[in-house]
């Protein structure tokens, strides 16, 4: 009896969790399928579902180009992470640097940045997608992401997902050095995993395409 209340009373907090960490779609590792994307190494993403690099603070890099699944592998290890009671926050980046764009606004910079800091492990998705505003008088991208990063570097696990070029990531956050330095830590003890590989989007738009009977004349 008590058991069953201790279970319900679990099942409630992880809920909880899973519903304010970040995650707007509960993705899974049961539902990928690892025959689409040939050249990803099953074992490794498995390994890592064990989520020992939390407790080991080692961050994780996934980079590759558009719909090869590292959203949804991270967002699957996120819900996993959920499920464990591990706090866990996920960010597409441009919603982190705008949450942290908004406190500098309203004198909250200091108190949201301890926030993200704080979290066990923090999933920064998205790196290069969507367009960073940034007023002349605020801080580059590069300098806020460097600063939460920094914090947390060999405190707590990071994970970052990129399909731009690493040799990108100063255009985009809008300060070289700072970028490589961002780069810099997170390859001291990150996991870096590099999905080279085709896009499922375009997979499905082409099932779809073949299930209604027109050519893809692109193909
Ligand atoms: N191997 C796969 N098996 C099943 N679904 C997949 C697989 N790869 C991707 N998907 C699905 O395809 C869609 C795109 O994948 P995802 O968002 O993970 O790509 P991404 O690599 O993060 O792309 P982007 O760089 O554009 O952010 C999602 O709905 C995801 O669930
Ligand atoms: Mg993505």
């Amino acid at each position: 009896m008590f058991g069953d209340g201790a279970q319900h009373l679990r099942q409630r907090r992880v809920e909880r969790r899973i519903d304010t960490c970040g995650l707007r779609v509960r993705k899974t590792l049961e539902a990928f399928d690892w025959a689409f994307q040939k050249s990803l190494n099953r074992a490794v993403i498995e390994g890592l579902a064990t989520l020992g690099f939390i407790d080991e603070r080692e961050d994780l890099r996934i980079t590759g180009k558009t719909g090869t699944g590292k959203s949804h592998i991270l967002q699957a290890l996120a819900l996993r992470a959920c499920e464990r009671e591990i706090h866990v926050r996920y960010t597409r980046c441009v919603d982190l640097i705008e949450d942290l764009y908004a406190g500098l606004a309203d004198q909250t910079y200091e108190a949201r940045l301890r926030r993200w800091a704080r979290a066990e492990w923090l999933i920064i998705d998205d790196v290069g997608l969507g367009q960073l505003r940034r007023r002349d008088d605020e801080p580059t991208a590069a300098h806020i992401l460097f600063n939460l990063l920094d914090r947390r570097h060999e405190q707590a696990a990071t994970a970052l997902t990129s399909n731009i070029k690493l040799g990108e990531w100063g255009k985009y956050l809008g300060d070289a050095t700072l970028a490589a330095a961002i780069l810099d830590r997170l390859a001291m003890s990150s996991i870096r995993i590099d999905i080279d590989g085709p896009s499922y989007r375009d997979h499905l738009a082409k099932q779809r395409a073949k299930a209604r009977g027109i050519v893809d004349d692109a193909a």
